[in-house]
């Protein structure tokens, strides 16, 4: 009998099922997907996150990790599955609920179950703790210890993350956030804080909720600046130097699985007062049109037009593409006429072909930069200049080095700048 089953190997089950197999506990790692489930027990990754295949291939090889398709009875069960948006914009807790009812065959007197997904305040309380009561007939609280841990991980960083950051433990009662808390002391080094399980639901989403509403207001100023003719990354970089304020930065649109959908759980719970809330996530929202808009102002009077488009991760450096603006922005300018190559060096599952750089760039009227990688930093004008047809830039990260585009005779278009 495994002492952890972990249900999710994604992002966050698989490096948090690693590192506590590493740490002498006997893990059972479980996906739905027979492929990730073969290729974690052949000692491989099926994502790319620094560090991550090292840790994974010593803890099969220790016999400390296992993974399956189906859980089995363990003193602790974690579950990280999605908890994506639905059409309607409304939580898909469906992945949570067919976990609970897979965990749920196995669970007994004396168990522990963390929800680690990200989910809308109440989940763990309103609808974990009845479904595991209903399907069990053991008591939560009681019979069975229930807690709420969310993940703060960043991508790129996890393995780091996951052991030096604070952690804030929701408990259904204070002896299961007690209980709960001895599971991530094991190898947590930040601070452990114990709740309840609503307040750390809560904390949760509210913490993806102010970088979504930062990066509105972000996204407003630039708008504005671009208005006044001024520079937005000048002034934010001067904002910020007051020392009680943090401004990020404007950019295309919000992406990835966070920041772009947690604040939608508070949304759907609260349509009248989360009004806040909801106009951050439609000021991020609406930035992809912005871009269409400028790019198409920039391609006026150009006949069979053609864009290259750098960038489709989410963000810089990381290779997720999941709810990228970038999806968007080249869907709306190929719906508008405009042939449109989109290249990206370390973008995985891109809904569209990939064109390499130089294929990408080859004949184009506009340069639109979409993400800050740093490999976009490294594109020289000149080489750029040779392959291109115009001599259009769109920089919508403030990434590149303007003045040397210009002196190659670009045109230079910075998101947030109306110099
Ligand atoms: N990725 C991040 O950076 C991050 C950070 C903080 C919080 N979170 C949250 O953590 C949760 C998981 O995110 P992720 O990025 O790891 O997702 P993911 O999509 O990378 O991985 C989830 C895995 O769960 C599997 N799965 C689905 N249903 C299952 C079931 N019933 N039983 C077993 N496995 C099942 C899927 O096949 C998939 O491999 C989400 O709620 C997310 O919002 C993610």
């Amino acid at each position: 009998m495994a002492d952890i089953c972990v249900l999710g190997l994604g992002y966050i089950g698989l490096p948090t099922a690693s590192v506590l197999a590493s740490g002498g506990h006997g893990v059972l790692g479980v996906d739905i997907d027979a492929g990730i489930v073969a290729t974690v027990n052949a000692g491989g990754i099926h994502i790319e996150e620094p560090g991550l295949r090292t840790v994974v291939n010593a803890a099969i090889h220790s016999g400390n990790l296992r993974a399956a398709t189906a859980p089995e009875p363990s003193e602790v069960f974690i579950i990280a599955v999605p908890t994506p948006l639905a059409e309607n914009k409304r939580a898909d807790l469906s992945y949570v609920r067919h976990a609970a009812q897979e965990l749920a065959a196995c669970l007994k007197p004396g168990d522990l179950v963390i929800l680690e997904s990200t989910s809308p305040p109440g989940t763990t309380r309103d609808l974990l703790a009845p479904m595991l009561a209903e399907a069990t007939g053991l008591k939560p609280g009681e019979d069975f210890h229930l807690a709420h841990c969310p993940e703060r991980v960043m991508p790129g960083r996890i393995l780091k993350e996951l052991i030096e950051n604070d952690r804030v433990v929701g408990g259904f009662t204070p002896a299961c956030a007690e209980r709960a808390r001895d599971v991530y002391a094991s190898f947590v080094e930040g601070k452990i804080i114990l709740t309840d399980a609503t307040t750390a639901e809560m904390v949760k989403v509210l913490e993806n909720t102010y970088r979504d509403v930062n990066i509105a207001l972000a996204n407003e100023a630039a708008l504005l600046c671009e208005e006044l003719r001024i520079d937005f990354a000048e002034v934010g970089a001067l904002a910020n130097r007051h020392p009680r304020v943090h401004l990020h930065k404007p950019g295309p649109g919000v992406g990835g699985h966070c920041i772009s959908v947690d604040p939608w759980f508070l949304v759907e719970r609260f349509p009248e007062n989360a009004r806040l809330i909801r106009h951050a996530r439609e000021r991020n929202d609406a930035m992809p049109e912005h871009v269409i808009a400028e790019t198409l102002r920039m391609l006026a009077g150009v006949e069979s037009p053609c864009v290259a488009v750098l960038g489709v991760a989410f963000k810089g450096n990381v290779d997720d593409t999941r709810e990228s603006p970038a999806i968007d922005i080249v869907a709306g300018l190929r719906d508008r006429g405009v042939e449109v190559r989109p290249h990206d060096p370390l973008a995985r599952r891109a809904p569209f072909e990939l064109a390499d750089l130089d294929t990408a760039l080859r004949g184009a009227d506009v340069l639109l930069l979409l993400t800050d990688h740093d490999a976009f930093r490294a594109i020289a004008p000149d080489h750029a200049a040779r392959l291109m047809r115009g001599r259009c830039v769109y920089d919508t990260r403030s990434l590149l080095n303007r003045p040397a585009w210009e002196a190659e005779g670009f045109t230079v278009q910075v998101l947030g700048s109306g110099r």
